[in-house]
């Protein structure tokens, strides 16, 4: 995919929201109201003066050779009114790559509905149509890297069956390193349409605790779980407003 314009994501929000009915039309009203690019973002570490220091909560395994990563998440509810809004994903890349984050996931946001979505980042990302989300659902959710420019990403609702993939072949945004692979609560960002001046949204609340389980990546092609994982949390005005905790093959998130 190119570097989708403003434009570009305009056409397509609107292609989406036609095939996929209400949830989309009110998330394209959301954004449009709003600013004009939805993104998932690196992992920023106490950002200086800035209100989040921290934007991720969640597991991150860091190394070389990581190709996908996969977990079943259950969706919370959000509070906090229609502009809040949190997000539960799994990707490569976020950590200490830069140049590009592939990733998939679902949103939440204060007033009930959800968005489901896929990103390669720079890239703004783009919402799947085909899967409507509801509170208590449990999604499967992978990120499969073929090449550093090329992968898929898929979600599936384990009770429905209902699956959706976007497949990425020779992206030009930017190229994988692979040398992370993370299970993440986050506070993304609202960009501008030429994805600068992106803020991050207001963090909603959720509940109850996102539990990541059957959480793996692969590592030089052997499954490998979350043991060696780093755990961070979301830190907003110098709180941490997620508590995360691994146990087994389960990364558990509260919102606190
Ligand atoms: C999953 O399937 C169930 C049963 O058909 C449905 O109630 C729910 O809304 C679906 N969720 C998603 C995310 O498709
Ligand atoms: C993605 O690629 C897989 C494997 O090549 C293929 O089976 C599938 O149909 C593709 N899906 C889409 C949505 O293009
Ligand atoms: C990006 O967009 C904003 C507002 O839409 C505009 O003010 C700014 O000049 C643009 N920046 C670039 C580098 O195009
Ligand atoms: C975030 O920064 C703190 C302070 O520099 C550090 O101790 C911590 O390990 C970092 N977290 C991650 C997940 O890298």
């Amino acid at each position: 995919m190119k570097f989708i314009t403003g434009i570009a994501i305009s056409a397509l929000l609107c292609a989406d929201a036609a095939l996929a009915g209400v949830a989309a039309n009110r998330g394209l009203a959301r954004r449009l109201a709003r600013r004009a690019g939805r993104r998932s973002a690196p992992f920023k570490n106490n950002t200086l003066h800035a209100s989040v220091q921290s934007n991720w909560g969640g597991a991150i395994l860091q190394g070389s050779g990581y190709s996908a990563a996969s977990a079943t998440v259950n969706v919370p509810t959000g509070g906090g009114g229609s502009s809040a809004a949190g997000t539960a994903w799994v990707g490569i890349d976020g950590d200490t790559c830069d140049s590009a984050i592939l990733q998939t996931g679902i949103d939440w946001y204060g007033d009930g509905t959800y968005d489901a979505w896929y990103e390669w980042y720079p890239e703004f990302s783009a919402d799947f149509s085909g899967i409507d989300i509801s509170a208590g659902d449990q999604i499967a959710m992978s990120v499969v890297a073929t090449s550093l420019t090329g992968g898929s990403a898929t979600l599936e609702n384990l009770t429905s069956g209902q699956k959706v993939t976007q497949n990425f072949s020779k992206v030009t945004a930017g190229s994988l390193c692979e040398t992370s692979a993370e299970f993440i609560i986050e506070d993304f960002e609202e960009c501008n349409e030429n994805g600068s001046d992106c803020q991050f949204v207001p963090f909603a609340s959720f509940s109850p605790a996102v539990k990541f389980s059957s959480a793996s990546a692969t590592q030089n092609g052997r499954t490998v779980s979350l043991s060696g994982a780093v755990l961070t949390e979301v830190e907003i005005n110098n709180k941490d407003v997620t508590k995360c905790s691994v146990s087994g093959s389960t990364l558990t998130c509260s919102y606190v």
